[in-house]
């Protein structure tokens, strides 16, 4: 076993100023996908063709080809066409924002479409109208099932994140990378970032778990 901690000990601060780096871009892209997941899942249940059908190209597209190409496209594809130095930021919160929708937009088109079809034909043999309906009756139920799920693709998107090193940007495993090829040990800070990793996934799962338990309070 040639295992020696206490050489990584000074780059500690800097492997750990990754974390600020990694949520920030998290965060940004799970709201953009949030919102873009929104929109396409909505275009999804609606029963014109015209709005179907795109957003169901859209979600064939990301979720068929692997986000590191998404990336890497996003990254060194598009600025030679435009000409334009896009920053790592921006890339980044693109590439995983975009990819995030194609998976929110399904997460929440199978949880409305999850609730009872009966619930529709009461709410319109009520004569309740569609905007009421879907607000008030609709979406307090599938919110059951979005947010466990939702729960889930941010976690996915928290250990996806590692894929930003490859264009650079100084998230925790570029750091723990770079602290590696520095000292001619890998495995330290490699198994550095994995805990950091391991302990932000725990906190999402532990609120995940907390969220399932309120919403089955609330039956
Ligand atoms: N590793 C997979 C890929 O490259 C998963 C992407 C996950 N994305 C997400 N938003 N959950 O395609």
């Amino acid at each position: 076993m040639n295992l020696d901690f206490s050489q990584i000990v000074p780059s500690i601060p800097f492997i750990l100023e990754g974390i600020g780096a990694t949520l920030k871009f998290v965060s940004v892209s799970i709201l953009l996908g949030l919102i873009l997941g929104t929109i396409f899942a909505l275009c999804k249940i609606s029963n014109k063709k015209w709005l179907k059908w795109p957003a169901d190209a859209y979600t064939s597209i990301f979720r068929g080809t692997p986000l590191i190409l998404q990336l890497m496209i996003i990254h060194y594809a598009v600025p030679q066409l435009f000409q334009y130095d896009i920053p790592v930021f921006l890339s980044a919160v693109l590439a995983f924002g975009l990819n995030s929708a194609a998976y929110v937009s399904e997460i929440i088109r199978a949880g409305i479409m999850a609730v009872d079809k009966g619930q529709v034909e009461a709410a319109e043999a009520l004569g309740v109208a569609y905007r009421p309906m879907m607000l008030n009756i609709i979406l307090p139920q599938a919110i059951k099932n979005i947010l466990p799920a939702l729960m889930n693709e941010f976690i996915s998107l928290t250990k996806e994140s590692a894929l930003v090193s490859t264009i650079g940007y100084l998230d925790i495993m570029r750091r723990a990378e770079i602290v590696g090829s520095q000292l001619y040990r890998n495995f330290e800070p490699l198994l550095f970032a994995g805990l950091i990793y391991w302990v932000m996934v725990f906190i999402l799962s532990t609120i995940g778990r907390w969220v399932e338990r309120r919403m089955r309070h609330s039956d």
